[in-house]
This record gives C-alpha cells, sequence and structure tokens, in this order.
C-alpha cells in the first residue's frame, strides 16, 4: 500500500473551524476560542505564538478539526505519513509506529531506534490505558563508577554527554515492534515502508534542522561517520535548502523489515553497533553483544490521578514524569489555585511552588522501581498533597530548594539527591483514530544527536542516555541516591518474558511525559513535550490550560509557561517581559528568570462533540492534521 504513498490533505467542510482562511481568520478564532484575560498577557494572541516560536509555522494555526483521525508530531513528513496510516485503514498505533520511524529520518537528532521511547495508549477495546517502556537500560557492565576517569574524577557532565561511554541499550525499535503485535494491525514492515522511502528520497533541510547541525558541530566532527551523515562534501554543515539523503539508514530499515528485530539487536547491525561504542577512542563504552540480545521493553501499568473530575493517566517509573505530574496536580487540587486568575501573580505563584514541592520529593525518591523502593502510592495519596498543600498557603514564595516530604511508605535512609542535568532534546507526538484508540508518546536520544555517534554504514545516531542518572551512587551521609546507575534487581517484569539474569538493565530516569486524560472513562485529551526535565511542567501548563481555563487546544499550547524545577522560576519571554508581574513574583521571593521558548507540546483534544482538535507547537516545527 505504500507505494501509492502520497499525502492528500481533505477538510471536513462542516468543521467548525477550518486552517484555511486562517491567516485572516486566525486572530477571530483563538480569541473567540479562548476565555477573556483582564491581565495584560493575553496568551491568545498570535503574536505571543510568534513571538516565543521559532517562527509562526502551521503549528500555530490550529486546532486543525476532523472527526476520524488526528496525527500531531514535530515533523511535517511523520505527520502525513501517520495520517495516511490511519485513511489506509490502520489505527493509531500503527500509525504512531510510522511516525516514529519517520521522525528518525526527519529529526534524526531528536528519537530513534538508537534511542529509547515511553508510550501512553488507550485501547479502545478494552477501555483500559497501558504504559509501554522502551527505555535505554544500563550495559551489564556499567556502574557508579563507570563515569570516573583513571584518576577517579567524575567527568564532567559537559564531556559525559558524547561518546560511548554514554551509550545505553536502545529500546525504541523493540518498543515499537511490541506495540505493532500486540495493538497493531499493520507488519513491521509496513510500517518502516514511508520511513525507508523518505530516508532513500531525502528532503530539504529546514533553518531550525540546519541550525541544529551548527550547534552540535565540534560533536559532530569527532566521528567521521556522523560528519559525513551532517555535513557537505566540503566538510561545512548543512545549511536549510540542501537536501538531507541517509541511504544508509534507509539499507538499515529495509534488512529490519526483511529480517525482524533480530536483525538489529544481533547480527551485523547489533555487531557495528557494539564497535561503534566500545572501539570510540576518546571514551569507549561498556555495551555488549549479550546487553542487547538481552533487551526487552516491558508493558506496566499507568500512573492515574484524578484532578478535578478528570482521570490523568501518565507514565510509570523509570520515568518520573507520571508520579511527579500527578504530585503537581494533586497540591494543586488542595490548594487555593483554583480560584486564583490565570497569568497572573497568585496562580504562577501556586503553580511554581507545587512544581517545586514535586520536584523535591521526585528527586529524593524516584528511580527505576524495578531497582529501588519507590514509595509510589504515598506521594500520590490525596492526604498527603492536602498535608504538603499547607506549605502553599502562603504569600511567600517557597525557599529556592523547597523541603521533600515524607509520603506514607518512605524509606528511611535516602539521598536528598540533586538531579543530573537534563538538557532539552526529544520529541512528543500524538495519534487518535476513528475508534479513539489513543496513543501519547514521548521519544528520545536525550541530548540533541545523543551520543554524537552514527553507526558507520548504519546511518543513525547512538543515544547518550546514560548521563540521565545522577553520577553519584551515595550523597555524602552515605545514603543511596536513587537515580544511581547501579542497584539490586529487584523485579524483572518484561513484555516478552523473562530476559537471562544479568547484572545491569537498571534504567535511567527520564521526565518524559506523555499522557492521555480520561472524562467519564472516554479520552479527552493527549499530550506531551519534549524539554529535559522542564517537560513535566511544560505538561502541567497545558493541562492546566485545558482543564482549569477552558482554553482551546491550540491556545493552551501557545500560552507562555511558567516552569519551576525546585530552583528559580523560569517564565517564557512575554510573561518575563511583564514588569508588573515579573517584579510581583520577585517580591514574594522568587528569583525570575528569562526563558526562551520551552518545549514542544503536541496536542489532540477528543471533544464530546465528536470532534477531534489537533494542535502542534509552534516552537518547533509541528503540524497537526487530521482526515
Ligand atoms: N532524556 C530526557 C528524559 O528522559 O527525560
Amino acid at each position: 500500500m505504500w507505494k501509492q504513498y502520497k499525502p492528500m490533505i481533505r477538510r471536513n467542510p462542516s468543521a467548525p473551524t477550518r486552517r484555511c482562511a486562517l491567516v485572516a481568520v486566525l486572530p477571530l478564532l483563538l480569541l473567540c476560542a479562548a476565555p477573556a484575560f483582564p491581565q495584560s498577557v493575553d496568551p491568545s494572541d498570535p503574536g505571543v505564538a510568534r513571538e516565543i516560536g521559532d517562527r509562526f509555522g502551521p503549528g500555530a494555526s490550529g486546532p486543525y478539526v476532523a472527526r476520524n483521525g488526528m496525527v500531531s508530531t514535530a515533523s511535517h513528513q511523520a505527520t502525513m505519513a501517520a495520517l495516511e496510516t490511519l485513511r489506509a485503514g490502520g489505527n493509531a498505533f500503527d500509525a504512531a509506529a510510522v511516525a516514529q520511524f519517520v521522525l528518525n529520518v526527519t529529526e534524526p537528532y531528536a528519537s530513534g531506534i538508537g534511542g529509547g521511547a515511553f508510550l501512553v495508549l488507550y485501547d479502545a477495546e478494552t477501555g483500559k490505558v497501558r504504559n509501554i517502556d522502551g527505555r535505554e537500560e544500563a550495559p551489564r557492565g556499567f556502574h557508579a563508577d563507570s563515569f570516573r576517569d583513571a584518576d577517579g574524577k567524575l567527568v564532567p557532565f559537559n564531556e559525559r554527554i558524547t561518546g560511548g561511554h554514554s551509550v545505553g541499550v536502545p529500546g525504541t525499535l523493540a518498543a515499537m515492534a511490541h506495540l505493532l503485535e500486540n495493538y497493531g494491525t499493520i507488519r513491521l514492515a509496513e510500517a518502516l515502508e514511508p520511513a525507508i522511502r523518505i530516508a532513500r528520497e531525502g528532503f530539504i533541510v529546514t533553518e531550525p534542522f540546519a541550525r541544529n547541525i551548527r550547534s552540535h558541530v565540534e560533536r559532530l566532527s569527532l566521528y567521521p561517520a556522523s560528519a559525513r551523515l551532517f555535513f557537505r562534501p566540503d566538510g561545512t554543515p548543512l545549511q536549510a535548502g540542501d537536501r538531507f539523503r541517509n541511504p544508509d539508514f534507509a539499507d538499515t530499515l529495509e534488512r529490519i523489515a526483511w529480517e525482524g528485530l533480530s536483525a538489529f539487536y544481533e547480527g551485523e547491525i547489533a555487531e557495528d553497533i557494539v564497535k561503534t561504542v566500545r572501539e570510540d577512542t576518546r571514551r569507549p563504552g561498556l555495551l555488549t553483544l549479550e546487553d542487547l540480545a538481552n533487551y526487552r521493553p516491558v508493558e506496566r501499568e499507568p500512573v492515574s490521578v484524578r484532578y478535578r473530575g478528570y482521570d490523568v493517566y501518565g507514565m510509570n517509573l523509570p520515568s518520573s514524569g507520571g508520579i511527579t505530574l500527578g504530585l503537581m496536580l494533586n497540591l494543586l487540587e488542595a490548594s487555593d489555585f483554583a480560584e486564583a486568575p490565570p497569568f497572573r501573580a497568585d496562580s504562577i505563584h501556586r503553580m511554581a511552588d507545587a512544581q517545586n514541592l514535586a520536584f523535591a520529593d521526585r528527586n529524593r525518591y524516584l528511580g527505576d522501581a524495578d531497582f529501588v523502593d519507590v514509595p509510589s502510592q504515598g506521594l500520590l495519596d490525596k492526604h498527603y498533597a492536602k498535608e504538603r498543600a499547607e506549605l502553599l498557603e502562603t504569600e511567600r514564595a517557597l525557599p529556592t530548594s523547597a523541603p521533600f516530604g515524607v509520603p506514607p511508605g518512605a524509606p528511611v535512609a535516602r539521598a536528598d539527591a540533586t538531579s543530573a542535568p537534563e538538557p532539552v532534546s526529544t520529541t512528543h507526538f500524538t495519534v487518535v483514530d476513528r475508534d479513539r484508540n489513543v496513543a501519547s508518546v514521548t521519544t528520545t536520544i536525550e541530548q540533541h544527536f545523543g551520543s554524537g555517534l552514527v553507526v558507520p554504514g548504519r546511518g543513525f545516531l547512538l543515544n547518550n542516555e546514560l548521563t540521565d542518572f545522577d553520577a553519584e551512587a551515595l550523597d555524602e551521609d552515605g545514603n543511596p541516591v536513587p537515580n544511581a546507575p547501579d542497584g539490586e534487581r529487584k523485579t524483572r517484569r518484561t513484555a516478552l518474558g523473562d530476559a537471562a539474569e544479568t547484572e545491569g538493565g537498571k534504567r535511567p530516569r527520564s521526565s518524559m511525559t506523555p499522557t492521555i486524560v480520561l472524562r467519564d472513562g472516554k479520552p479527552r485529551f493527549a499530550l506531551g513535550s519534549p524539554g529535559g526535565s522542564q517537560i513535566i511542567g511544560i505538561t502541567l501548563n497545558v493541562l492546566l490550560n485545558l482543564v482549569d481555563h477552558d482554553m482551546d487546544v491550540q491556545a493552551a499550547i501557545n500560552a507562555p509557561r511558567a516552569i519551576a524545577r525546585n530552583g528559580p522560576l523560569e517564565l517564557e519571554a512575554p510573561l518575563f517581559r511583564d514588569r508588573e508581574l515579573r517584579e510581583e513574583l520577585e517580591r514574594r521571593g522568587f528569583t525570575v528568570r528569562d526563558a526562551q521558548a520551552i518545549g514542544s507540546v503536541q496536542a489532540i483534544e477528543i471533544g464530546e462533540d465528536g470532534w477531534l482538535r489537533g494542535a502542534a507547537d509552534p516552537r518547533r516545527e509541528g503540524l497537526a492534521v487530521g482526515y
């Protein structure tokens, strides 16, 4: 079916709003869709989107409205390929796999088969929400001292990020195969077809793509295979307007299409991955063929909290996203947040300090729960939230480093750890189909361009996810750090049966927060974002805009964001520029920072009126389209 693949956009003429004629009607549409804001920052103003985004792209001009299916990704080609899958009769899970493989071609620096992914799924047939954990894991030989040099000194973070020593066992391909096998209707080979075609034909490099390469020239220059892929033949970085082709990657995917998963996790591609990691002369890693052969995705129960009549489902550990978002929502529900007008000092104050308190607990308690005891239930207990929310009921901001709480079931000895720096990268996409199956997927190779290593002759980048571990195993008092690189395995729950007993295998704590929101058992919203540890706060901002402020899905995404991670309060420019607001927040004790565009949310609203409304974030190159 893919040979005839020709993207078509067909708009439903009876849809209440449409992308056509948007330039003329957009301001009106957005103003109609969004509630009135009495303050000086109007988040529904398209000028706001233009200012905080890299560009005023199609993403900002939604929502796209359709009846049958909707896709929102950060790449036009990925959106169109996934949409075509839906139109050809595939379900949301098929389309999600297609989107992931195309994203590997069109946003190769953000996610792919060399990395890991978290999937939150709503299965319309069972009415259940599930998690698929395709997170990278530590190789068997990886341990707390693996980021130390020969003198025992910790390699600084900005050196840890490049090279073989930071490469975790990749999980994305196994997760997508699991998705298709258990929830999809097409074969892996079919799901790979659009990506193979686009990798072979190539596409025109956009300015954001070129800018990303320019920002990583130094790292990419270290490795000939990486330079060959992202530089022109004369050795200068690819520029906007150049054609990007990746025939090596097309061959790799074709081989996987023919031979299945084993082509990647065993055999020649696996050998090349291991060679690339172990023979990196700068910073060799520990990955082995056995590590690859033992990798299994894990299907998990989702995290869920009830927030003001909505059931918010998120990703469970090893992503801290679901629990930390749940903590924030519980705290806000237990506070006076709902009474405060949006985008003003009172509401930003409550929202920021809820984020601060939740991050204090995240840093102290959360790590891979297959290896460490995590008081997950206690953290999400409504009584615990009520107690903690008392700290919010004040006119003063919490101290810059807010105290952690002691939830029911908390371990006695635990380091009050800072968290590993998590730079901005990653990508999120969301798909809904005719039957209202929903896929909300956040996927990454960690930093932009991951470890910087392209597997020679294979055309894909390897992750640097091991940098998401805290580098120290113990704090100064000898208390264990939950997100340390090693720990004793407590459980081994795998989707595909038990893997052989090995050491290693711990998965670094993530902040990825793919989310699906249900009301009365039916999906209402699906969303998520890239952005390192800002992801959780970004998702909170947009969710509150949707649920509490009743904003249109595009306006909810466009609105400027306020992020706190138990440190300074980061305000996107339109909020930061509001001097009165900023000074009031400073007067309350916040350290306010000016933030450029934060995150890139791709969201879909599943309307109770039967319409789907899709929106992509103007902060990146996204596109939401339905049919
Ligand atoms: N590497 C980004 C995350 O997992 O949150």
